[in-house]
């Protein structure tokens, strides 16, 4: 098969996986209707920036639905359930949706809508600015955004929380019990939102990443110098806090509980450089991505280096590799100028999630399809190397 033919394949398929997963009159997509049945609000971005990519309209309506569940003060939740009844008592006290968030993707979302010729309704950069606006506003602490769950950094069973775990050996039952034991322990705020935490309160470099080139690229659609200068303060305190000159990658500062599990190299630490000033770090981290001793693998990269004690290619969140993680490495890639890495990473990630038939997440030495199968979010290998341009992703 040409690259032409494995990229026509890949939006068929892509294009009928968002179709049949499209709840109409919700006007979302399920990422996978038995495992994950409802709204989450990263996932759906990425629904957008694969629509987008298609051409396909249902972009903007699935970006007007995930700002829909916006509460008043601009807080998004990780989870909207499809029956607004429903109430889970493990993901805080609110009955419709979670008290937690995920990371900020969906500025994204907005520039791919408008890269793609799609009109941005006006009310949505609003909402966009509102909601990084309570990002700001509740989470900063000592320059540096915070989650106080692990779902919310999106990476929920991360080696780099094991220290809160209190073991490095993996078991769900254990995981199962943290989770909720941590939801337990997250205070809310007058909404239900979360706001803080008494035992697990975390500065991820990956959830800065996302939030610091949001925040620039909102600067960028909405002239503001405010946002742009957000942007900038944040990206040089996680130089200054957060770089580990060790691995050669930003760590997970830590600020409730927490210790040396926060400074595993996990591939997600490669992702400030999507919003560094610094050219020597950002080459250091991204290098890592081009050897195969660290993260380069035949369908990776994978989430830790090969020899790592922690590393397992099939294991949740532990090693395998994930379309939201490789879309932002292509796009850090991009941003620094390494046209033929973030070439290498759209390859492989789409001959992965083919190979994979559109799985959640995959074995990264061998390319087989792990989690839920098919799950949405795959489909947004479609966006790499064709709506955006070295130019275009606010570079
Ligand atoms: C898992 C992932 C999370 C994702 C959700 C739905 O919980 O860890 O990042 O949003 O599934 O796909």
């Amino acid at each position: 098969m040409t690259e032409v033919e494995r990229d026509a394949e890949l939006r068929r398929l892509a294009a009928r996986l968002l179709d049949r997963a499209w709840q109409g009159a919700a006007g979302y997509c399920v990422p996978n209707r038995r495992s994950y049945p409802h709204l989450w609000l990263w996932d759906s971005c990425f629904h957008v920036i694969a629509w987008a990519a298609l051409g396909d309209r249902r972009a903007v309506e699935e970006l007007q639905t995930v700002f829909a569940g916006q509460f008043a003060g601009g807080f998004l939740p990780h989870i909207r359930y499809r029956d607004g009844s429903i109430r889970h008592r493990h993901r805080g006290p609110l009955a419709g949706s979670s008290s937690f968030t995920q990371p900020p993707v969906y500025v994204r979302a907005l520039l791919a809508v408008r890269d793609a010729g799609m009109e941005i309704p006006a009310e949505l950069l609003d909402r966009a600015a509102s909601a990084l606006d309570a990002l700001w506003r509740d989470r900063l602490r000592d320059g540096l955004l915070v989650v106080v769950h692990p779902w919310e950094a999106g990476t929920d069973d991360s080696p780099r929380w094991d220290s809160w775990v209190g073991s490095h050996r993996w078991r769900r039952r254990r995981w199962t019990a943290f989770d909720r034991e941590i939801a337990s322990r997250a205070v809310y705020g007058a909404d239900g939102q979360a706001i803080d935490s008494t035992a697990f309160v975390v500065a991820p470099a990956s959830f800065n990443a996302i939030a610091a080139d949001a925040a620039r690229c909102l600067g960028d659609l909405l002239d503001d110098d405010t946002w742009r200068r957000r942007a900038g303060d944040l990206a040089d305190t996680l130089d200054a806090r957060a770089w580990d000159a060790d691995q050669g990658l930003w760590w997970d500062v830590p600020v409730v509980g927490g210790g040396e599990s926060c400074r595993t190299p996990t591939v997600d630490g490669v992702l400030p450089a999507l919003c560094t000033a610094n050219r020597e770090h950002a080459s250091t981290a991204l290098d890592q991505l081009i050897d195969p001793a660290r993260f380069h693998a035949p369908f990776g990269p994978r989430f830790l280096p090969k020899d790592h004690p922690w590393y397992r290619p099939r294991r949740y969140w532990r090693g395998p590799a994930w379309p939201p993680i490789n879309f932002y490495l292509w796009l850090a890639a991009l941003r620094q100028g390494r046209r033929e890495l973030a070439r290498d990473l759209a390859e492989r990630t789409k001959a992965a999630v083919l190979r994979a038939r559109f799985s959640e997440y995959w074995d990264p030495e061998t390319g087989r399809g792990l989690g839920a199968r098919p799950q949405t979010w795959s489909a947004v290998a479609v966006a790499l190397g064709a709506a955006f341009t070295a130019e275009s992703p606010g570079g």
